[in-house]
């Protein structure tokens, strides 16, 4: 997710493009660049590695930058690490475009063949030059002027993109196309604003147009104009905001956690569509994540070292990984990994997990494996991260910046990450057909759109946690899959209400800490796996014997269970492997609202970091 502002008027660009850049930080912050045309219709172009400090320093060194239209971008790195070179805006070949991009441009390496046997050559290790310079391409070839090369750039693209262009011969224009990246304009008092969001221009208007999917805008002083991708013109009303400056950040949520959380389907979208390929018959390609099906075959067992979540993702994945490929898989704290003098195999795949790449037991524990010379994969969310460069190959999350020290789509989006691994692992190794191989993606792809219904429903947990909000000692309990994710939802209830908590293994728990059960204790119950839904039923109902007060997180088709528990959170069903993508939402909504009814920062949570960088 990257941060786009741009600016038509009589005032100082830089100054309003810096302003919007600065409240689209939480955007991204790997690199940010402005492009700002003076008043000889000469494009200036100004871009710093780093946070947005790092640009204002360059640019006052440079004796500043004049003129009063330009555009702006604030980087999350998705392709070509975060650099000087790889920052937006970047200049077309022929140097008649300049633009800035958020989004991913899936067929970047395909539109790459093209230009280059039209004698392009390229600037950046990024995706966003090839669209750039498709544009370009379009514009010398047809001659149809900037709409229409748009056009064209856009029927040929493939993936997402908001997309903000000056051209060179159009100096009092900027032109923006959109296909599933938001992108707005605003207009006031004869200037006319551009951004990825509305906190970058709430100062300037509070009247706003957002652009549909496949629309092209022309922006002039104090005007817009919009077109869908045949040229047509549409006519658009704008949009009044009532949100506060700060709140906007949030998208109108009242805190990032949230916001994240209705995020998740989205990023869960993006990192199964990374790797998702083919119209008609749907196949896993692993290949930009540097994984081939001849290495696949070799593997002798897998290691999978993390921390907090990213180690309960890793649980999670022994499970999905060793019943659908069959492959042994340890996993590991990081933290202890490194310290234990492990025995690795020379043919063992070691996988950390880790959404900052910066946590230093998980960086320590990788290092320790690339020492005794295993092959590693890190399933990492910042790109050029630490864990991301160090180790052999990397699979990106797709899920953007989590601005939420507690994390929920970044966790989302690694559960998405081993699924598509286990997956494509298995049929390399034969242990699924192509029958069982289809069916699986496809029920993949049906996570989208279950997340979002259970966030549909979202009340129900915001009531109980209203509740619920002096409980103490609340115990999660589950079986396979579902102590893997007893295990995060403790974790969630713990770090953003800090209620106590602790999760069980659900069989396990008569082994002694069933003594602790009183009258009133909450006991949450997953039972997702059809196989282990009575004993773990069972485990519950020997709690509640005890005065337990029993929640359960089950599939709809077991709604039967209302019989035997106090308070029932259904979940869409879906193939027993990926329940812990639909059961998790549940958990982290009741941490995030106990936290709230509790009154404490749930974004900030005392006493924590986002990236724990030391030991
Ligand atoms: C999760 O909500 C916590 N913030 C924490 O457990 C986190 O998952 C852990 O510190 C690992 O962080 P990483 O994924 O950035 O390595």
């Amino acid at each position: 997710m990257c941060g786009i502002v741009g600016y038509i008027g009589e005032g100082s660009a830089c100054d309003v493009l810096i302003d919007g850049l600065s409240r689209l930080e939480y955007r991204g912050y790997d690199s940010a660049g402005i492009a700002v045309r003076n008043s000889d219709g000469v494009i200036k172009v100004v871009r710093a590695k780093g946070r947005l400090k790092a640009l204002e320093d360059k640019i006052a060194s440079s004796g500043g930058v004049e003129g009063t239209s330009g555009i702006g971008h604030t980087r999350w790195a998705t392709h070509g690490e975060p650099s000087e070179y790889n920052a937006h805006p970047h200049t077309s070949y022929g140097g008649t475009v300049t633009g800035v991009h958020n989004g991913i441009i899936e067929n970047y390496l395909e539109l790459r063949e093209k230009l280059t046997r039209h004698g392009f050559s390229f600037r950046s290790d990024t995706d966003t030059e090839t669209a750039i310079d498709l544009v370009e391409y379009y514009l010398m070839k047809y001659r149809g002027g900037p709409a229409d090369a748009i056009a064209k750039a856009m029927v040929r693209i493939r993936g997402s993109y908001a997309l903000a262009l000056m051209f060179s011969d159009e100096p009092d224009r900027i032109w923006v196309a959109r296909k599933d990246s938001p992108i707005i304009i605003g207009t006031a008092d004869g200037e006319s604003y551009i951004a990825s969001d509305v906190p970058a221009i709430l100062k300037y208007t509070r009247d706003v147009y957002y652009i549909g999917n496949l629309e092209i805008a022309c922006i002039e002083a104090g005007k817009a104009v919009f077109y869908n991708i045949d040229g047509e013109l549409i006519e658009k009303e704008p949009v009044h905001i009532t949100w506060d400056a700060d709140s906007a950040e949030k998208g109108g949520f009242e805190h990032f956690m949230i916001k994240e959380i209705h995020e998740e389907s989205r990023v869960v979208n993006d990192t199964l569509n990374s790797v998702i390929k083919g119209e008609n018959g749907k196949y896993i390609d692993l290949s930009a994540a540097g994984i081939s099906d001849s290495y696949i075959k070799n593997i002798s067992r897998i290691t999978i070292a993390a921390c907090g979540s990213a180690y309960h993702v890793g649980i999670n994945l022994q499970y999905v990984m060793e019943d659908l490929a069959r492959i042994p898989v340890r996993v590991e704290f990081a933290s202890e990994f490194r310290y234990r003098k492990p025995v690795l195999d020379s043919d063992e795949l070691f996988i950390v997990i880790s959404q900052s790449g910066e946590t230093a037991d998980s960086l320590a524990a990788l290092r320790e494996a690339k020492k005794q010379g295993v092959n590693t994969l890190g399933i990492v969310n910042v790109v050029g991260s630490s864990i991301a460069r160090e180790a052999d190959s990397v699979f990106y999350t797709l899920a953007g910046p989590e601005i939420a020290v507690a994390t929920t789509k970044a966790y989302a989006a690694q559960l998405a990450a081993g699924y598509v691994l286990s997956i494509q692992f298995a049929k390399v190794r034969g242990t699924i057909n192509e029958d069982e191989y289809v069916r699986l993606i496809s029920e993949l792809q049906t996570i989208p759109e279950k997340i979002q219904s259970i966030l549909r429903n979202k009340d129900r947990i915001q009531y109980f946690a209203a509740k619920y909000s002096n409980a103490h000692d609340v115990f999660f309990i589950g079986r396979g899959i579902d102590y893997a994710m007893a295990l995060e939802g403790s974790l969630k209830m713990k770090e953003v209400s800090y209620i106590h908590s602790e999760a069980y293994a659900a069989a396990e728990l008569k082994h002694g800490t069933i003594s602790l059960i009183e009258d009133g204790t909450l006991v949450i119950g997953i039972l997702t796996q059809p196989g282990l839904f009575e004993k773990t039923l069972s485990n519950l109902v020997e709690c509640k014997s005890r005065g337990a007060f029993l929640m359960a997180i089950a599939p709809e088709s077991r709604e039967d269970i209302s019989a035997y528990v106090d308070l029932v959170e259904l979940i869409p069903d879906i193939d027993s492997h990926f329940t812990g993508s639909l059961d998790v939402v549940p958990m982290q909504l009741l941490g995030y609202y106990l936290g709230v009814a509790r009154g404490f920062d749930v974004d900030k949570p005392r006493n924590l970091a986002k990236s724990v960088t030391v030991e």
